[in-house]
């Protein structure tokens, strides 16, 4: 078995995250219909060789994302409380360059240049997260901070009126430092009531106004770097998975995993009780995905690929689905392997989701391509960033050919807008589409960045050779 992506180089893109919206449709006659159509479109168009943003459903999305810790800054100003992620990356030795997130990007004071930035681009989104410690500094064990309130207040405001949709996650890793103490934050069932408590504050505080919602980020993957090796906060894991001073990597994973699980479950039953009617938007979740294929054609390897694969979203998402809540979930994760660009498995990937799921709507939430630097990497080198034209170009392409295929897919989202914080691996690994000094916080954008935008936009020239499609494709 192997495992088709990210990249040759391991570690340096960002494979497709997806949001599936919770309210299913099943498919009925017309959707079945268009989708034929759509197939028979596909046999006269697939031999043009551009790209071109008219060949898109004509509401889909286009935008970039980023997340409160990875870029705001500001990170014990106006009353914000501190979180995991303070605590973690003021620890000596945790993250690669010795950085934090204490500056990162001062989106915080420059948001509306970055909305500026946004606007010029021409992105139809933006998706972003909200700090819960900004808004709630001891979680619901405190008062909500009116500083946070109006952050947000006027992020989301100062999108709608560049006509910018806010793609709004609740919740990308960071945690208030109060609930990790109290409880153990995810390990305690009582964390249900504290993410349910700030998710329906953020609804009454935003919602009027956010109409695309995503409850967690990526928790498939935090509970895997949290519980099981114990490389993010908590630093929780057991041998033979990794060296912690606690945890138990054969049953956190999944206690942590269930935990959110429920919450997600709470969360989207209270915004469809109590605010969906009145504020008409969606609310959906995050899930990381990778694309398995099997080495050889025989039934061992079939079966392999097929329980790899079940370990990626199906983990995170058959619960939601098929209604198997309170249960363990099913089987261990698996440590990843060597990795590769494959841009076909956008197509394959976005195939599998929508057989899988009874074609649910959802979004591609982050998909983007890393540069390898550090702080004082200049500008000039980071710029001319022409192999990530060709990761967004051909990931697209193979996106396109799935929503062909009769996929609802209804926008996608290059991680990220901006060089920030990557977390473990401080400012690194660079995975935007605007260059950031971090020395004088100047923003610059990239040659992709101006590519994407000139495709958002419309216009037809954008082409790139077949050869080009392909150089990233490892056989
Ligand atoms: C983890 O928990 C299981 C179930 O309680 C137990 O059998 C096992 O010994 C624990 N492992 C460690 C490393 O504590
Ligand atoms: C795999 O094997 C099956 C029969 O065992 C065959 O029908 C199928 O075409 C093969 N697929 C590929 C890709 O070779
Ligand atoms: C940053 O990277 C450059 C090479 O691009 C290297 O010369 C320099 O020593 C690095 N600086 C730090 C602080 O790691």
């Amino acid at each position: 078995m192997v495992c088709t992506w990210p990249c040759l180089v391991p570690h340096k893109t960002r494979p497709p995250t997806a949001t599936a919206s919770v309210t299913a449709r099943p498919p009925g006659a017309m959707a079945r219909l268009s989708c034929l159509i759509l197939l028979l479109l596909a046999l006269f168009v697939s031999s043009v060789a551009g790209l071109r943003r008219s060949e898109f459903p004509p509401s889909f999305l286009f935008g970039a994302g980023t997340s409160s810790y990875q870029i705001e800054g500001a990170y014990l100003e106006d009353s914000k409380g501190s979180s995991n992620w303070d605590v973690f990356t003021h620890i000596p030795g945790n993250i690669m360059d010795g950085s934090t997130g204490d500056v990162a990007d001062d989106h915080y004071h420059r948001y509306l240049e970055d909305i500026e930035m946004m606007h010029s681009l021409g992105l139809d989104s933006y998706r972003f997260s909200l700090s819960w410690s900004r808004i709630l500094p001891k979680g619901r064990f405190g008062g909500v901070n009116p500083a946070g309130i109006k952050f947000y207040d006027s992020l989301i405001n100062s999108l709608l009126q560049k006509g910018i949709q806010p793609f709004v996650t609740i919740n990308h890793f960071d945690v208030p430092k109060e609930l990790e103490e109290r409880y153990g934050s995810w390990l305690s069932p009582e964390m249900q009531e504290d993410f349910t408590y700030f998710a329906e504050l953020c609804f009454k505080m935003f919602g009027d106004r956010v109409k695309h919602w995503i409850t967690f980020n990526e928790p498939n993957l935090m509970v895997k770097f949290g519980y099981l090796n114990g490389k993010y906060p908590p630093n929780h894991c057991s041998k033979p998975f990794g060296k912690c001073t606690s945890g138990n990597s054969s049953t956190e994973p999944y206690i942590a995993g269930n935990n959110i699980i429920l919450a997600h479950a709470k969360t989207v039953n209270i915004y469809r009780n109590n605010y969906q009617a009145k504020q008409g938007g969606s609310v959906g979740i995050a899930i990381y995905m990778r694309w398995y294929e099997p080495l050889r054609n025989i039934t061992e390897d079939h079966v392999a690929v097929s329980r790899a694969q079940s370990f990626e979203a199906p983990w995170f998402l058959d619960p939601l689905f098929f209604a198997e809540r309170n249960g363990i979930p099913i089987g261990k994760p698996t440590p990843v392997a060597g990795t590769y660009v494959v841009p076909s498995s956008m197509e394959k990937l976005v195939v599998y989701l929508k057989q899988r799921y009874q074609n649910i709507p959802f979004y591609i939430t982050e998909n983007g391509y890393a540069q390898l630097g550090n702080i004082s990497t200049t500008a000039d080198e980071l710029v001319s960033d022409t192999e990530r034209i060709s990761y967004i170009h051909d990931y697209l392409t193979y996106l396109r050919s799935a929503i062909r295929k009769g996929a609802d897919v209804r926008g996608y989202f290059v991680w990220s807008l901006v060089d920030n914080f990557e977390w473990l691996n401080g400012y690194t690994m660079k995975y935007g589409l605007c260059h950031v000094d971090f020395k004088s916080l100047k923003r610059t954008p990239k040659l992709s960045a101006k590519w994407y935008s000139k495709f958002i936009k419309g216009y037809e020239q954008i082409e790139m050779a077949s050869e080009e499609s392909h150089k990233h494709v490892a056989s």
